[in-house]
């Protein structure tokens, strides 16, 4: 063996914190970290939820000091979730202009103006009383052209309470050309939408459902929402929504998907998001409750992955933890 073998060393860049962080391809930034919230009508104190340790579901004031907070720590946006007090067979606290989300979305463009970016999950889940996200018709199925008109007027109430971006996550076909339709014709052409395109049918889902109280009471969302086995229909998803004005596209959940998250990136030139879900954060967090695993490193690990995929933006339950923690 000669002496000087081997040549290279791939090692040499990993000697120290300082190189390593030196030759870092993927970097985090509180900026492309976007906050899910949920607010509920008609509670006097904010309620921790019991499958998602450290996330509440918020008075409109326990609210506000959150989105201060986030905005403080230099998060790039938060999307917003209601739980109305009451719900009905057409979601209608949905697109009720005293609605609470459109209270808080209120609060908290007069509170933050555009110091970050304000976003609104659009879908009825939250405010059927049957939980599924659309209309139904006489047999229980959704009536997915019945189901638009309902997104387009809850994206025009959005809008004017002041959404900057709005995200339809109900999977009907034809979700993100109904509302761009809606907003421009009410003079809302400047309002983003981020399509939930890629949206799978997913057990990861299982804590949200408690905390946006939306379990379906019968059947499931299988018929709407994609089958985990596939992957090409991904791809006409993202193009149908680019097609009917799309901003933005997402790929949901993102941990167990992040071929996915490569597929849509390579395929695209729009900025790509992923939503890393309730039971991703929710299996982190009980294992290291355990004490199973490192939290904090963790919690990192599962972000950068995330982000190496090619995911631009990354709706994460942890994002004030972690814009904290990157400053
Ligand atoms: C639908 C919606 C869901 C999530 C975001 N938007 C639930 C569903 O489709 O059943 C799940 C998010 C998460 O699990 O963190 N409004």
């Amino acid at each position: 063996m000669s002496a000087q073998f081997p040549v290279a060393r791939p090692r040499r860049l990993r000697r120290t914190p300082a190189m390593r962080r030196l030759v870092a391809e993927t970097r985090l930034s509180p900026a492309d970290l976007v906050l899910p919230v949920f607010v509920k009508e008609g509670i006097s104190e904010a309620q921790p939820v019991a499958s998602m340790p450290g996330v509440f579901q918020h008075t409109r004031d326990s609210l506000r000091k959150a989105a201060h907070e986030a905005a403080e720590a230099g998060v790039g946006g938060l999307i917003l979730f209601g739980i109305p007090a009451e719900k009905d067979g057409a979601g209608s606290a949905a697109d009720d202009p005293d609605g609470i989300v459109q209270q808080a979305l209120r609060d908290l463009r007069s509170d933050l103006g555009d110091a970050i970016v304000v976003m609104t999950d659009l879908c009825l889940d939250e405010y059927t009383d049957h939980g599924h996200c659309g209309i139904l018709t006489a047999s229980g199925e959704i009536d997915n052209d019945a189901t638009l008109e309902r997104y387009a007027s809850i994206a025009l109430a959005q809008a004017e309470a002041g959404a900057a971006v709005v995200g339809p996550s109900g999977m009907m076909d034809g979700q993100v050309g109904a509302i761009r339709e809606a907003l421009d014709g009410a003079g809302h052409s400047d309002i983003a939408i981020m399509g939930y395109s890629v949206k799978y049918a997913s057990a990861y889902y299982g804590p949200f459902r408690e905390a946006a109280e939306c379990a379906p009471r019968f059947g499931d969302r299988a018929t709407h929402q994609q089958d985990p086995a596939n992957a090409d229909e991904s791809l006409r998803e993202v193009f149908l929504d680019l097609d009917e004005g799309a901003d933005m596209v997402m790929v949901k959940p993102a941990g167990a998907y992040l071929d996915i998250v490569r597929r849509v990136r390579d395929a695209v030139d729009v900025p790509v998001v992923a939503y890393q879900v309730s039971g991703e954060y929710a299996m982190i967090e009980a294992a290291a409750e355990k004490g199973w695993i490192d939290r904090e490193r963790t919690i990192m690990e599962s972000l950068v992955s995330i982000r190496r995929a090619g995911a631009d933006i990354v709706l994460t339950y942890w994002a004030t933890e972690v814009a904290r923690r990157l400053a």
